[in-house]
């Protein structure tokens, strides 16, 4: 299986196509940014023009000396009315995939990030039957066109949702859920983010797997994977039974059916707390980032650790990041997250890749712009790119091997 995952250990950066590229207009999520009243803070709009930046900022990722990209290729893009595929979409992309080979990058190629055009979400999204049909049309028609990706990540934290729905329905106000509802003709439960548990361990599970067999039939030689948004769990004493069920229920059926993978794709962030009365959230009395969430670098080596401790599947954190507006914290962040997973491996764990999210301040789904995970900020009209001091940081840990 690992035979499919370059030999070098990746170091690298992400971003996903709807959050960085602008003007994703066939995607289920620009309908929903355009709802009158909004679930979103803002629209999406020009995004940080990726679409037409990608060189240039391909172009920064190998000034710092970093061996990987993660993209997505947007299916709104490239199939945006069933039936009907963009071949200039499709070249998009293929030129991507060449921006980063010229540079010695090796491409790592998302086929689903939360969005989708808005015929499957009209379909019911994840909860049509057809959904993985359609989906592992797509994932073959990317694969054959996108020969030299290294790397392919079916779906996005296809766990999310059974994490987060739930609380994100009960934030949506009956006035907002009826403008999206009229926007994507269908329910809210059809754009990825709200949509329900069932869905995600029956259809999701099965497109994973389709995607995954198409895709190995088309090209054989590429590493494929779901990428998985995992917490560092942790509990209040007298919580530990609440614990283990958050991760027999979020995570340990997605482990399994990546038994069958690759490699899986780290997702960490922070910590859950699991507290005695019940509740989850950050630890009690920890330092918040602008998220909400526990600042916590230590919180991926230890999800590294507990995935070594079950299951064999090669790991690559695929996203890992701080939040907010203070660089120097974001630098001793990622100086603190890198040397927790090297402590992993030491200890065991067999992780492929560090891959920080983002590479660029780009659009947080429902919170808009104002939320910073990048490492380069793009200011003004024209966009310009200025390049953090947490890059250098990354580029260090990359460079020490
Ligand atoms: C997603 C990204 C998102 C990031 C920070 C992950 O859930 O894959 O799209 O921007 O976390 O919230």
């Amino acid at each position: 299986m690992s035979g499919r995952l370059p030999a070098r250990f990746l170091w690298g950066t992400a971003t996903a196509a709807h959050q960085v590229e602008g003007n994703n207009v066939n995607a289920d999520c620009w309908a929903l940014e355009h709802a009158s009243p909004s679930l979103f803070v803002e629209p999406s709009g020009d995004a940080v023009d990726h679409y037409h930046r990608f060189d240039a900022d391909i172009g920064i990722v190998a000034g710092l000396g970093l061996n990987a990209y993660r993209f997505s290729a947007e299916w709104a893009r490239i199939e945006p009315e069933r039936g009907h595929v963009s071949q200039a979409a499709i070249d998009h992309y293929r030129r991507m995939i060449d921006a980063c080979l010229s540079r010695a990058i090796s491409p790592v190629v998302t086929l689903h990030h939360f969005t989708q055009p808005r015929w499957v979400a009209r379909m019911g999204g994840f909860e049509s039957p057809d959904f993985p049909k359609y989906f592992a049309d797509q994932a073959a028609r990317v694969a054959r066109a996108l020969d030299g990706a290294a790397l392919i990540c079916t779906i996005n934290e296809l766990n999310l949702p059974a994490i987060a729905a739930p609380y994100f329905n009960a934030r949506v106000t009956p006035a907002q859920r009826a403008a999206a509802e009229q926007a994507l003709g269908a329910p809210l439960s059809s754009f990825f983010l709200y949509c329900r548990e069932e869905a995600i361990f029956g259809n999701g599970l099965e497109a994973h797997r389709r995607a995954r067999d198409a895709i190995r039939t088309e090209r054989p030689q590429i590493g494929v994977g779901m990428t998985l948004a995992i917490s560092e769990e942790d509990a209040e004493p007298g919580a530990e039974p609440a614990r283990d069920a958050r991760r027999e229920r979020y995570y340990a059926p997605f482990l399994d059916t990546a038994k069958g993978d690759d490699f899986v794709g780290v997702q960490t962030y922070s910590r859950t707390m699991s507290r005695a009365d019940g509740s989850v959230g950050p630890a009690r009395g920890a330092v918040t980032t602008t998220m909400g969430w526990e600042d916590r670098p230590e919180a991926v080596g230890a999800v590294c650790r507990w995935i070594s401790s079950r299951w064999s599947t090669p790991m690559i954190v695929t996203e890992n990041g701080y939040v907010g507006d203070d660089d120097t914290r974001r630098a001793a962040f990622i100086k603190t997250a890198i040397g927790c997973v090297r402590d992993a491996m030491a200890g065991g764990a067999d992780v492929r890749g560090y891959l920080y999210w983002s590479l660029l301040d780009n659009f947080e789904w429902m919170l808009g712009y104002r939320q910073r995970f990048g490492l380069v900020e793009t200011r003004g009209e024209k966009l310009t790119r200025h390049i953090k001091s947490s890059a250098k940081a990354l580029a260090q840990a990359a460079a020490r091997k």
